[in-house]
């Protein structure tokens, strides 16, 4: 009998860069950067946006700018706006707030990202077979996508804040294992079931859980940021799927 194919998981930042192109060969990478990148970058996609450089510098992203005057320049230091203290003059178009990024100003245009560990996480996965973004807004047409996939392994990729390892971000990675286990047999390594444990949470629970979660609260301590939080738990609300293609993030149809 075939073996299951196996999920695992990565739940802390410090864990990426052990990871080699040989060990992503078969491998089908989910990303999880709830608070926020990822939530942002699969509503951009939703609202029309073509597609998402995700770049790790904000010297790279401002060269892409040189590049195409066209695209719009996307970032946060600090979860802020990166303005001209770090760009010496330049202040960007968008920050990383989801709510930011509607139809009028994404639609067709082309967005180049930097964000504190999103960026980082999706740069450090490229060798895989497949990334793709995961988030709440789009869990079930990612589950849905991944069970039509190949890939003999699933590495859910938990990008974290700075170093540490971010509760969201798990809660993200174990709902989608919970789903993908409702529909098929995997094998879980000890990372995933933990983040599979985790993952249980839904509705208010899950809205809850993310205000009390150190982003949840740096978030809500600033007023034009708070609602970022209850936006990024809602689940469901978007069925696209955000794969990284070789120039960017795109809506992979
Ligand atoms: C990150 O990429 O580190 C987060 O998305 C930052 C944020 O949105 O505050």
């Amino acid at each position: 009998m075939k073996p299951a194919k196996r999920i695992h998981a990565i739940l802390t930042p410090a864990e990426l860069p052990a990871l080699r192109p040989a060990d992503l060969a078969d491998t089908l990478c989910v990303v999880f950067d709830v608070l926020r990148a990822t939530s942002t970058f699969v509503t951009a996609l939703q609202h029309g946006a073509k597609k998402i450089i995700p770049v790790c510098e904000i010297s790279e992203a401002l060269a892409e700018r040189q590049k195409d005057p066209q695209v719009l320049l996307a970032g946060e230091r600090d979860g802020v706006k990166i303005g001209p203290s770090l760009t010496g003059g330049i202040t960007f178009d968008l920050g990383n707030s989801p709510r930011e990024f509607v139809p009028e100003v994404v639609r067709d245009r082309i967005i180049i990202s930097t964000t504190t560990n999103g960026t980082r996480a999706l740069g450090a996965c490229r060798p895989a077979q497949m990334v793709l973004a995961g988030a709440f807004l789009n869990l079930g047409a990612t589950a849905r996508f991944i069970l039509a996939q190949p890939a003999e392994r699933i590495l859910l990729v938990c990008a974290g804040t700075g170093s540490q390892t971010a509760l969201e971000d798990v809660l993200g990675a174990g709902a989608l294992a919970r789903r993908l286990l409702e529909q098929q047999e995997f094998a879980l390594t000890d990372a995933a079931a933990l983040a599979l444990r985790a993952g249980e949470l839904t509705g208010h629970e899950l809205v809850e859980a993310l205000c009390n979660t150190d982003n949840g609260k740096r978030l809500r301590s600033q007023s034009d940021l708070r609602i970022d939080v209850p936006f990024c738990a809602q689940t469901d609300v978007f069925d696209l799927v955000a794969g990284l293609s070789d120039d960017g993030l795109i809506w992979l149809r």
